[in-house]
């Protein structure tokens, strides 16, 4: 996983691995901020957490190379950016294209980039939500896999809405990585496919945190 904050989705992701609900085992966290809490509750669950910091590269890419070296060296099968604020070099991310995803707050298309909630509300938008997809080298803008739909309420400021939507990013992060672990989901020739199908659209959370076809 790289993550650069609070680290909530790697504790729902870890924790849905440590109960078995998904197949999958939490090798690294790796940061671009040596005081994110998320490197804290790694260590706390036993798994190690490395952070790198950018002023002690002389640029961007050197900066992915390094990070993404350590990474590489975990030999992880998926790489999850869960709250990871820092965008990566497009060379150092070709050769990951379907191995990684990211989870971003918002029903991309819509409100690619940063402060997505206040985007939504000043749109006047009735619904928002998080997305799950593959990273390319264009910012949000790879293949969804899986969206959480939230409504927007009357009152809604930033805040409430952020809670509304983190509490759907949880089980959707859980979801779709467990897709991609049981092979529900997968990657190949250049695009997703969920069975024998491509995926053409995003999958749906539903209310019992399953995916389902829209
Ligand atoms: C999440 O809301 C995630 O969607 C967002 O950062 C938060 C991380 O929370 N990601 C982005 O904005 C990526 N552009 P967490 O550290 O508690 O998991």
């Amino acid at each position: 996983m790289l993550a650069s904050g609070r680290g909530s989705n790697f504790l729902a992701l870890h924790r849905a691995a440590a109960q078995g609900r998904i197949p999958v085992r939490l090798v690294g966290v790796f940061s671009d901020r040596p005081a994110a809490p998320v490197l804290a509750h790694a260590r706390d669950q036993g798994i190690p957490a490395v952070a790198l910091s950018p002023r002690d590269y002389p640029d961007r890419l050197a900066f992915d190379r390094a990070l993404l070296a350590r990474v590489a060296a975990v030999q992880p099968d998926l790489i999850v950016c869960a709250g990871y604020m820092r965008i990566i070099d497009g060379t150092v991310l070709a050769p990951l294209v379907g191995r990684m995803i990211n989870i971003h707050p918002s029903l991309l298309p819509r409100h690619r980039g940063l402060h997505t909630h206040r985007r939504a509300l000043e749109a006047g938008d009735r619904e928002h939500g998080a997305s799950v997809h593959v990273v390319t080298a264009e910012l949000d803008g790879g293949p969804v896999i899986a969206q959480a739909v939230v409504p927007v309420l009357p009152g809604d400021d930033e805040q409430r809405l952020a809670e509304r939507v983190l509490a759907r990013e949880h089980p959707l992060l859980v979801a779709s990585v467990g897709a991609l672990a049981t092979g529900a989901v997968r990657w190949s020739d250049g695009r997703l496919w969920c069975g024998e199908a491509p995926l053409d659209a995003p999958l749906r959370l539903d209310a019992d945190d399953r995916l389902v076809r829209p």
